[in-house]
Order: structure tokens, then C-alpha cells, then sequence
């Protein structure tokens, strides 16, 4: 099934020998937004991990953004991330440099070099996030919003296929959050595949989609 763009069958998830996750069936298609619930502890960060070849998958099947990652190698691993679009809960900017540094260590590491084309992605990525203007600022200078915002900004360079956000909005207030989400279901419009995982139930009201429930071991559809 070469139209999804995550296509999981009959796949194990293990931490060093103990089975976390067992028989995970899941299939995302272009544009969709997925949240991912669940207990603490039940494996949603297990199963985002493996989604960008962070855990080795060794029986089933699974194939992220067109990679089929039971075949893929640690020296392809990049091009496999490249596709990606990675956010976790603590903003993983670095301190020592700017918004338009932490964006151009991205970009340098992944192949960027035309500094014209360079300055005007930047531009775009800051503006997708409302941070027009803040490319001179220090993280320190900034909100915990709007360097999560940043790390937005960074996790869409290189127009990923596929987002993978684990608990995105996990520090931040309830404005901040709405409107992190409300970026996040935009840019599935574009035919990207989101996935989630949150414990905010209030934001999966407001913000309705497709639930994949990760508990006793099993990933299933909620609603
Ligand atoms: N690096 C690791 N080594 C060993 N066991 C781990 C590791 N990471 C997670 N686990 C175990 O795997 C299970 C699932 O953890 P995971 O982090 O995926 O849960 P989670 O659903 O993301 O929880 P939370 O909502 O708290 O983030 C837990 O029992 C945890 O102890
Ligand atoms: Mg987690």
C-alpha cells in the first residue's frame, strides 16, 4: 500500500527484551491528522520512536513516508529523517545562537547552500509560525510558545511528509496550544500526515480528528 504514508502490519515494539507494543496495525494517509492517547507509560513515544527509525523493528512491516524501514540502513537513516518532521515536548532549540542559527544548522546539515534560497525559506518558515521578524532573537528572548513555534518552523524546512509530534503542546497554555494545533491540522491540508500524541483532551475536542488508543500493549482506533 504505497499510497499511505505510514503503513504499520503486524509490528512488535521492544525495549531491549521486554514486548511493549504487540500486533501494531496502523495506516495513515496523506492529510491526515491523527492523535495518539493513552496512560502514561503505554507506549506512544515507543511507537513515534520507531516511526523515524529511532527503535529497530524486526518482525512486520513498516514503511514511514515511502521508506520501508525493516530495510533501512543507520547510513540512510537521514534520508529517511529528512521526510520528517520531528517535534517533542521540550524545545530542543540551541541556546547559544539565534532563530535563524538554529534554523540554518538544519538546513546546512541538510544540504542547503543557494544563501538567497536559504534567507527566504527562513522567512517562509517563520511567517507559517506567526515569528516574522524574530529570526535575530535568542531562544532566551523568546516565550516557551514561541520557541515551541520555532521548533515548528525548523520540523517544516524541508517540507516533511510526515509530522511526528509527541506531546507538542505539553508546557504551554491553553492560546498557545490552540493555536500550535491549529497550524499543525493546517498544514495537513497540504497532504501531510500528522501524528500526535497528547494527553489534552480539551485540544482533541476542540480541535476533532482521527484517535489511535495505545493501551494493554495494543494500538487500536478510538472513535
Ligand atoms: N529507553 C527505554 N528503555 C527501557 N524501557 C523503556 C524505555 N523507554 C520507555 N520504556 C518503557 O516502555 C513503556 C512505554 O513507554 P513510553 O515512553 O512509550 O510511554 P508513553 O505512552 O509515551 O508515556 P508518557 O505519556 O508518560 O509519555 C514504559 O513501560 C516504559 O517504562
Ligand atoms: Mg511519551
Amino acid at each position: 500500500m504505497d499510497d499511505f504514508l505510514v503503513h504499520l502490519v503486524d509490528v512488535q515494539l521492544y525495549h531491549r527484551k521486554s514486548l511493549t507494543l504487540s500486533e501494531i496495525n496502523l495506516s495513515i494517509s496523506p492529510g491526515e491528522f491523527v492523535y495518539l492517547i493513552g496512560k502514561t507509560g503505554s507506549g506512544k513515544t515507543t511507537l513515534l520512536r520507531s516511526l523515524y527509525g529511532d527503535i529497530p523493528v524486526n518482525e512486520g512491516e513498516i514503511k514511514v513516508a515511502g521508506f520501508d524501514l525493516r530495510k533501512l540502513t543507520q547510513r540512510k537513516t537521514p534520508y529517511l529523517r529528512r521526510k520528517l518532521g520531528i517535534i517533542f515536548q521540550d524545545f530542543q532549540l540551541l541556546t547559544d545562537r539565534s532563530v535563524k542559527d538554529n534554523l540554518l544548522f538544519v538546513m546546512k546539515a541538510t544540504g542547503w547552500k543557494n544563501k538567497q534560497l536559504i534567507d527566504l525559506r527562513i522567512e517562509e518558515v517563520l511567517k507559517m509560525v506567526s515569528l516574522e521578524g524574530k529570526a535575530y532573537k535568542m531562544p532566551h528572548e523568546l516565550s516557551g510558545g514561541e520557541q515551541q513555534k520555532v521548533v515548528i518552523a525548523r520540523a517544516l524546512i524541508n517540507d516533511p511528509l510526515v509530522i511526528i509530534a509527541d506531546e507538542p503542546t505539553g508546557n504551554l497554555d491553553p492560546d498557545i496550544s490552540d493555536e500550535i494545533i491549529n497550524l499543525l491540522h493546517n498544514i495537513k491540508k497540504d497532504g501531510v500526515a500528522v501524528i500526535m500524541a497528547t494527553h489534552d483532551y480539551r485540544l482533541i475536542e476542540k480541535f476533532p480528528s482521527r484517535i489511535i488508543k495505545v493501551e494493554d500493549n495494543k494500538v487500536a482506533e478510538f472513535n
